[in-house]
């Protein structure tokens, strides 16, 4: 795993947007997938400017959301679909047909699930993630199984209590739907962002615990492409004091 480590959020942020510019340049019709959440915020940010300006497009590119919750009304603005539309997708020119997104609300979940995983096909060329605080990736808590597809799955206590921050009610979401473990580790790379001293812990536990799906983020030290963003505070417990 590669580890960049940055000294500001702001440094963190352009070479994040950088590198991803750069990919979009080299592969224009690269296949994404996209968290939501509070990490990549001024990413997304910085990224729209970039397609305001000109310096890049997604005209030919696709793009998956990573996951969504459920039990939410469908016009909720902390459902993933609708955050991720407002903090990026309605500022790019990708093309309406190239977001996918999941749907809580079919009733039919499995074959949702398997219809997305047919549509994401090969696999992703690239898949941005954040970092749970006890390990989770997209919505796989620990203990999910690294041959996971996209599922319905159930939201671990710490998680549905860290997500109050997302929403203005207090109806929080007790499952989700997420992309799988198996699909994210077959990526052909990924990127872990990771800012803020509450992020700085569990990124020192993805890189000392044992590799194990008791520690989702764990398992992307196997990965052969993956690399870890770190600002200075999430960082911090990586330099020698
Ligand atoms: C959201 C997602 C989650 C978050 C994680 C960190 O789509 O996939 O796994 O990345 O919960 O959340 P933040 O970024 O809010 O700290």
């Amino acid at each position: 795993m590669n580890l960049l480590r940055f000294d500001s959020e702001e440094s963190w942020i352009a070479k994040v947007v950088s590198l991803w510019r750069d990919r979009l340049r080299t592969t224009p019709d690269l296949t994404m997938c996209l968290p939501t959440g509070t990490t990549p915020l001024r990413v997304y940010a910085e990224m729209a400017r970039s397609v305001g300006v000109g310096l890049v497009s997604f005209a030919r590119a696709r793009v998956f959301v990573l996951d969504e919750f459920g039990g939410l009304a469908a016009d909720d603005p902390g459902r993933t679909r609708n955050t991720l539309r407002h903090q990026l997708i309605d500022a790019i020119d990708l093309p309406p047909p190239a977001f996918h997104f999941l749907d809580p609300d079919i009733p039919d979940v499995t074959r949702h699930c398997k219809a997305y995983d047919a549509a994401i096909g090969d696999g992703f060329d690239l898949v941005l993630l954040g970092i749970g605080l006890n390990g989770h990736l997209g919505m796989n808590e620990p203990g999910s199984p690294s041959d996971s597809t996209t599922r319905r799955v159930d939201l671990h206590t710490t998680t549905i209590e860290s997500s109050a921050r997302y929403f203005s009610h207090h109806n929080l979401p007790q499952w989700g739907i997420t992309v799988g473990l198996k699909t994210i580790l077959g990526s052909k790379e990924v990127w872990v962002l990771a800012n803020g001293a509450s992020k700085r812990e569990i990124v020192r536990r993805m890189i000392a615990d044992e590799i194990s799906p008791s520690n989702p983020a764990s398992l992307l030290r196997r990965h052969p492409n993956c690399s870890l963003f770190v600002d200075a505070e999430a960082g911090g417990s990586l330099i020698a004091e």
